[in-house]
C-alpha cells in the first residue's frame, strides 16, 4: 500500500538526506527540503497503490530553506493556491507530493542569492529523486519549469526510472506564472488549463481504484 511505502520513504530520505553535504550548498542549507505528501491521511485513500499526483519543481529558496518544506513562498502560494482553487471548482479530492530536483537551496554561501542548480548538484541529488518517484509510482508527474522537465528526462534516460510509467506534465514554473502576471493572468489561466488536466488524470485513477 502506498501509505506505508510514503511512510518507509519518508524515514529513508531523512536518514540518507537529511543531513546531506555532497554538494557545499548541503553544509551551508537551514534545512534540506525532502518530499511532501498532501492529503494522504485520508481513510478513503487505503487502497490506492500509486500517488496519484507529483510535483516536482527546482530548488528550495529562502523560505523553504528556513521552514523545510517545499514551495512555501509566493510561488508555493500561486501553486497551493491554483491546486486548491481547481480542486474546489472541479469537486476534485486528488491527494499528491511535492518535490524539488535538489533538496537544498542552490547559492554561493551563506547568505547570498538563491540561483539554479548546476549540473553537479543535479547530478549528486538525481538518486534522492528517483527514490521518491520509484516509491511513489506515480499516475501523473508534472515538471515545474524546464529545470525539472530535463531533470526528468535525464533521471529516465541515465540513472533507470525504468519500469515506472506515468504521464508527464509540463507547466510553467510558478516564480515564471508570477513575473508574467501572477493569479489571473494569461499565462496564469494556460497554468490553470495544463494543471486541470494532470488533477482530472489522477482523479481518474481514484475512480478506478474505488469502483474496482
Ligand atoms: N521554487 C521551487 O522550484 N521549489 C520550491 O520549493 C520553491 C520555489
Amino acid at each position: 500500500m502506498l501509505r506505508e511505502r510514503v511512510e518507509e520513504l519518508d524515514t529513508r530520505l531523512k536518514k540518507n538526506w537529511g543531513a546531506c553535504q555532497l554538494c557545499p550548498i548541503g553544509f551551508y542549507a537551514t534545512k534540506h527540503v525532502l518530499v511532501e505528501h498532501v492529503g494522504f491521511d485520508d481513510p478513503y485513500l487505503q487502497k490506492i497503490e500509486r500517488c496519484p499526483l507529483l510535483f516536482v519543481g527546482e530548488a528550495p529558496g529562502e523560505s523553504e530553506d528556513v521552514i523545510g518544506r517545499p514551495f512555501v513562498g509566493k510561488s508555493g502560494k500561486l501553486l497551493r493556491d491554483s491546486i486548491d482553487l481547481l480542486q474546489e471548482t472541479l469537486s476534485l479530492k486528488v491527494p499528491y507530493s511535492i518535490t524539488n530536483v535538489v533538496a537544498c537551496r542552490p547559492c554561493n554561501g551563506p547568505n547570498t542569492a538563491n540561483r539554479q542548480p548546476d549540473k553537479k548538484e543535479m547530478a549528486n541529488c538525481a538518486p534522492r529523486l528517483i527514490d521518491i518517484v520509484r516509491t511513489l509510482d506515480p499516475v501523473c508527474v508534472v515538471a515545474l519549469g524546464h529545470v525539472a522537465k530535463l531533470a526528468l528526462e535525464k533521471a529516465n534516460c541515465h540513472y533507470g526510472l525504468h519500469g515506472v510509467e506515468f504521464d508527464e506534465f509540463y507547466l510553467n514554473h510558478p516564480a515564471y506564472v508570477l513575473r508574467s502576471g501572477g493569479f489571473g493572468s494569461e499565462t496564469h489561466k494556460v497554468f490553470m488549463q495544463e494543471l486541470s488536466e494532470a488533477l482530472k488524470l489522477a482523479e481518474e485513477y481514484l475512480e478506478n481504484v474505488h469502483s474496482s
